[in-house]
């Protein structure tokens, strides 16, 4: 059941100043760009790729003007383009973009249904475009019988290395398949893949309230949402009872930054895992298991020595192993593989624990 008050995340919709200047295909291109270095917004006009082209030339203009080799440089680089990027916008009415060509977003509606009339930055305008993609058209997972259609800003996975190991942790699985929780449900991956194989009811969680509102939505009317229930909340949320098994694909690295509600799909913090474990055991039947997806990738790339499951291990109070899957992640392509020379040596592993106070 869903909270209807819960709040979508979504790019935040902005007033356009007075002052704000105008492109189109006559514009200077030189006094754009002084315009957006001088923190002035730019209202894109007439046709859509007039924005993009202006995107092009801004871009081009900070690799003429900007280093951009060291891990400083590039980084200094992006946030320089995000600054200025943002700053150009397109007027928003009824839902629809106010140039002409402009690619049809349902996000706009669906997002922002009391709003008539606003502006967004080009960017967020571009990924809104690519998320529409998605959830419109469908993501195939090699694991799952039906594409997913992932909500906008809902983490969706684009490797599937650790879907397999699960899908055949589950294909061996011989325990009862009457309840399992799934912390961290994301577009309901894991969720579906439990129901192919059997379970009967998965109680899952986000804190991403796009995750609870997109699986609501996908579900409402058919047969899953009786399978999969869904809470908003933080691990457990208010699933207190205790299961046969217990779900959890984390975050994978360690946050260095503070963290906006995508980020909290890829970055964890110090809390996440010690505050998991101790919820975790208050909630596993006897005989229950935990299955952890996670990767050798913060080791590897040298983010932190720490591996947050071998240390809930080592401290030896409340878990026992019972076994770690791993699998080899396949090498970048050649055109990706730069600056990415620990490609070859990331793994994905599958981490089954016990309760050591079990019989
Ligand atoms: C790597 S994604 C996995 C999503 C999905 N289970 C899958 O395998 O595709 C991690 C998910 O955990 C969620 N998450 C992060 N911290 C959480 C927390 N403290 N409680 C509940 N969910 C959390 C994120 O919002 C994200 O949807």
């Amino acid at each position: 059941m869903v909270n209807n008050t819960l709040q979508v995340n979504r790019p935040e919709p902005i007033k356009a100043g007075i002052d704000i200047g105008s492109f189109t295909r006559k514009s200077d291109i030189r006094e754009t760009i002084q315009t957006l270095l001088a923190g002035k917004q730019i209202l894109v006009e007439e046709i859509y790729s007039n924005g993009l082209y202006l995107l092009r030339e801004l871009t081009s203009y900070l690799k003429n003007t900007l280093p951009n080799d060291s891990f400083l440089e590039q980084r200094a680089f992006r946030a320089e383009f995000r600054k200025l990027s943002h700053l150009i916008l397109i007027h928003v009415k009824e839902h629809k973009l106010m140039v002409r060509k402009a690619p049809v977003i349902g996000w706009l509606e669906k997002l922002y249904p009391e709003l008539n009339e606003f502006f967004l930055p080009l960017p967020q305008i571009q990924g809104l475009n690519s998320a529409w993609q998605w959830y419109k058209n469908g993501i195939h997972i090699p694991v799952l019988r039906n594409k997913i259609h992932p909500y906008f800003g809902v983490y969706f996975p684009t490797r599937f290395e650790h879907l397999n190991l699960f899908d055949n942790w589950l294909k061996r699985y011989e325990g009862p398949k009457k309840t399992a929780v799934d912390i961290g449900v994301g577009s309901g991956v894991l969720s579906l893949l439990m129901v192919q194989h059997g379970f009967q009811k998965i109680f899952g969680t986000d804190i991403n309230p796009n995750a609870i509102i997109g699986l609501s939505e996908s579900m409402e009317g058919t047969k899953l949402a009786r399978k999969i229930e869904i809470d908003f909340g933080h691990l457990f949320g208010k699933w207190e009872k205790p299961t046969e098994l217990i779900v959890f694909n984390p975050p994978w690295l360690p946050a260095m930054q503070e963290l906006n509600k995508l980020d909290e799909a890829i970055y964890y913090n110090e809390q996440l895992f010690p505050d998991f474990f101790e919820a975790a055991h208050k909630r596993l039947l006897a005989g229950g298991k935990i299955v952890i997806l996670f990767s050798n990738i913060a080791q590897i790339t040298q983010v932190t020595t720490e591996h947050p499951i071998k240390k809930e291990l080592l401290s030896g109070n409340r878990f026992v192993l019972e076994k770690c899957l791993k699998k080899s992640v396949k090498e970048a392509s050649e055109k990706t593989k730069r600056n990415q020379h620990w490609r070859g040596k990331e793994e994905v592993e599958l981490w089954v624990l016990t309760s050591s106070t079990n019989d």
